[in-house]
């Protein structure tokens, strides 16, 4: 079997993550093909690795690669936020979020991910969701659209796009990704099309996003997460745009700080202690190498923090 996709900051997400105490359990929550995992299984020989996805199909692909593990991995099909927030078992000692989605998903789920793809618009991780991509676009409000648009791909041309959208679906419903692609492109101005990306590049993201609730997903796991890992247990956390890392740098902030008081009042009442100490003050970026080898890498940011011993 070929697996696509490469593990993103793999070096330094293994020196940073080094498994505490006796008999380490990992929890990857972002499973994906199962590279970070099998790196981690390789390297750390008593380490047992529970690996989560929501999506069915790269999960298998997943097992399929680690089962030369045996019972030291173990693969659940899940939203990490709903597996975190109701997991009661022995504590982590490293807990890892590569957040967003594999080349896999682009190359070969035949979802509609790629814009240069004669693709069914789907988009979905999770196929019991209750509407697609092409749901969205051939059904929601024009203002709903434009808000998606610029909520999550920070698109300025976004009530343009959407408005070009609702037109050409008033003709026939747009249904695969290159057709998308190519409204989007013909919505934006002469001097975008020829830009450093794409023109369609932030709507993609966007309406994935929207349509896996990607980000309302993410604080609630990492702080769960944060509760849940061992004392001195670590969480890594990589992301790939500043709608995800922002939120996760203000969490780590947050927990390393402890106190929930307003920022206003004079002195603590709140009694809230410091959870984690943040190891990695700046984020760690990949270097000029990896960019050039896995351009995919170019915008990812890891931040890792490290659960103090007696924590609140
Ligand atoms: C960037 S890939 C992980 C790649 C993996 N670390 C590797 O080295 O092969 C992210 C994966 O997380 C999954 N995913 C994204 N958000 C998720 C969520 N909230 N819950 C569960 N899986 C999620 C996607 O389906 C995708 O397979």
């Amino acid at each position: 079997m070929e697996y696509v996709h490469q593990s993103v900051l793999a070096h330094e997400v293994l020196e940073h993550l080094v498994p505490s105490g006796t008999d380490p359990l990992m929890i990857d929550c972002t499973l994906g093909e199962g590279g970070h995992t099998n790196l981690f299984l390789e390297t750390y020989p008593d380490l047992r690795v529970i690996g989560l996805d929501r999506d069915p199909n790269i999960i298998e692909k997943a097992t399929y690669r680690l089962s030369k593990f045996g019972k030291r991995f173990t693969a659940v099909n899940t939203w990490f936020d709903d597996y975190l927030a109701t997991y009661h078992g022995e504590a982590p000692a490293l807990i890892l979020f590569d957040l967003g989605i594999s080349v896999y998903h682009y190359e070969e789920s035949k979802r509609g991910f790629s814009f240069s793809k004669d693709e069914e618009l789907d988009m979905r991780l999770d196929p019991s969701a209750p509407f697609s991509v092409a749901d969205i676009v051939n059904t929601f409000t024009e203002q709903n659209i434009a808000d998606i648009i610029y909520r999550f791909g920070e698109e300025r041309y976004s009530r343009r796009i959407a408005a070009s959208i609702v037109r050409h679906r008033k003709e026939s419903a747009i249904t695969k990704a290159d057709e998308l692609a190519s409204i989007i492109r013909q919505a934006v101005p002469a001097s975008y099309r020829y830009g450093r990306i794409h023109p369609a590049t932030r709507s993609f993201q966007a309406l994935r996003i929207a349509v896996n609730r990607e980000l309302e997903r993410i604080v609630p796991a990492v702080d769960r997460a944060i509760d849940l890992l061992r004392p001195e247990g670590r969480v890594g956390v990589i992301s790939f745009h500043s709608l995800e890392d922002r939120p996760v740098k203000q969490l780590l902030r947050k927990r390393a700080d402890g106190c929930v008081c307003p920022p206003d009042t004079p002195r603590c009442t709140c009694g809230g202690k410091p959870a984690i100490k943040i190891i990695t003050k700046k984020p760690i970026v990949p270097t000029e190498q990896e960019c050039l080898q896995n351009p995919p890498s170019r915008s990812a940011k890891l931040r890792i923090a490290q659960k103090l011993e007696v924590a609140t």
